[in-house]
């Protein structure tokens, strides 16, 4: 560790959030700061062509900083930014997308759309995980400390979350601490409590409790149950999952449902939505209506269109396009969401959508004939973008229209260029904030067919 404490004038953003200056002609990137601010930052880490730092002192304050309301912001892995005004965020968000599309897709002439800002900038959130962890005095149970995976420090509220959702954190700690149940400890995978998942829909009055734990049968199960609805009405459903892997995701092998109907609902327009606890569902209910508003007036389908809903997830795109178009088929990997997708479709009195479940490299592989009526196809996929086969075979397609939904600008960017390059055009990309004081940026776009 080098201990050099140097005085730096910042001038930018990197597209982690980190803070950019530069120093005897190498960039240096450092933990804290904003653009504008002269800071003392201590040197953590020297390469060849840059330094890492953080900052330790801040001596000229940008006028862009704001006061933070959570207490948490100094350390917590989830908000970089809740001390950067808003527009600036938004700003830089937009600067990032530009960046992509000019480095990594070589598509300098794509005009980029100011970011559409997210109307509630705090409590948005309708799922929040928790992670257990074990201490040397004890346990905590709340969110990673940012850049380390094996830090939780103990949450004592979080804004982005309902003040229902902060007490059931609360009780959960103290009930697991006071009935002394094991917390897992991932050093030598024993232990019992792993993580706390809440789910809170914005347009329902529904709160699931999802506790995912090591095997075995939760202990004084009743005494959950009969204490937590005492202590938080809210609760409507809880829900136990098991998750005996190694593998460290908040997800069960096996669920038993110990209050409820097992899942809560979510209302988008005029659609009804179930939600699991291991099914997909957008986090900021308010702006995915907005997003998807964006993105359907940029695709502007009509009635005799035929529509394919790549990594469809629990199938909300297709069923809230479905309307407007003569059929759709949605394709997603994950068993359970495409139950839960078929579930919504029939909740929702839509006859003209089926789904196939497996991997869009492969469903675009079967059956040319079957898809050849298809001339829209809608694709969200994970944050590592298209899969380099299923990016071809689509492109074999040619389909008039790719209506792309995208969480990661530089594998948008990247997957933008070779779509281009197969003869489409790009003439636009709307970035929608889903995730304010987060470096979390979404963006939508459509490419027409030349
Ligand atoms: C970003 S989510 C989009 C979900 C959905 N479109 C929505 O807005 O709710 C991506 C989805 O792709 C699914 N997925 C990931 N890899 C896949 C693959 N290779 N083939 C099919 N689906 C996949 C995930 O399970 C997840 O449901």
């Amino acid at each position: 560790m080098n201990d050099k404490i140097v005085k730096l004038d910042i001038t930018d953003l990197a597209f982690d959030g980190k803070a950019v200056a530069h120093m005897d002609g190498k960039v240096v990137f450092l933990k804290g700061g904003l653009p504008g601010e002269t800071v003392m930052a201590r040197i953590t880490r020297s390469k060849p062509r840059y330094d890492q730092a953080i900052v330790t002192e801040i001596l000229t304050k940008s006028p862009e900083r704001i006061a933070a309301p959570c207490s948490h912001v100094e350390y917590c892995g989830g908000c970089t930014w809740q001390d950067l005004q808003y527009d600036s965020q938004l700003a830089y968000k937009k600067k990032q997308v530009n960046d992509c599309l000019e480095r990594l897709g070589k598509l300098p002439d794509v005009v980029v759309r100011d970011v559409i800002g997210s109307v509630e900038l705090f409590s948005y959130r309708n799922k929040m995980e928790f992670s257990f962890n074990v201490t040397e005095d004890g346990f905590t149970l709340g969110l990673h400390e940012r850049g380390h995976f094996d830090r939780i420090f103990d949450l004592e509220r979080c804004h982005l979350q309902s003040e229902d959702a902060d007490r059931v954190v609360h009780w959960v700690r103290n009930f697991v601490a006071k009935e002394n149940i094991p917390v897992y400890d991932v050093t030598n995978h024993s232990g019992y409590m792993r993580f706390l998942m809440i789910r809170q829909p914005k347009h329902t009055s529904q709160l699931m409790v999802n506790v995912v734990t090591n095997y075995g049968d939760f202990p004084a199960r009743e005494k959950l149950i009969k204490r937590l609805t005492q202590e938080v009405p809210a609760v409507t459903t809880i829900v136990h999952n098991q998750n005996g892997q190694k593998s460290n995701i908040a997800t069960g092998e096996i669920e038993k449902v110990l209050l409820g109907p097992g899942y809560i609902e979510e209302r988008l327009f005029d659609s009804t939505f179930r939600i699991r606890a291991n099914s997909f569902f957008q986090t900021n209910s308010i702006q995915t209506e907005t997003l998807y508003r964006t993105a359907f007036d940029l695709l502007h389908a009509k009635k005799t269109d035929r529509v394919m809903d790549l990594y469809c997830g629990t199938g909300s795109i297709g069923i809230l396009i479905s309307p407007y178009v003569t059929e759709v088929v949605g394709v997603e990997l994950v068993a359970e969401a495409v139950e839960a997708a078929r579930e919504n479709a029939l909740t929702n009195h839509v006859d003209n959508i089926s789904f196939f479940e497996g991997d869009v490299k492969d469903f675009l592989n079967s059956k040319p004939e079957e898809r050849e009526r298809f001339n829209i196809v809608i694709i969200d996929p994970p944050r590592a973008g298209l899969h380099p086969k299923a990016l071809k075979r689509l492109l074999a397609m040619r389909p008039e229209k790719i209506l792309y939904i995208s969480c990661n600008p530089a594998t948008f960017a990247r997957d933008a260029q070779q779509i281009v390059q197969a003869g489409y055009e790009l003439p636009l990309v709307q970035p929608v904030d889903m995730f304010p004081h987060t470096l979390h940026i979404e963006l939508t776009a459509v490419f027409y067919r030349t």
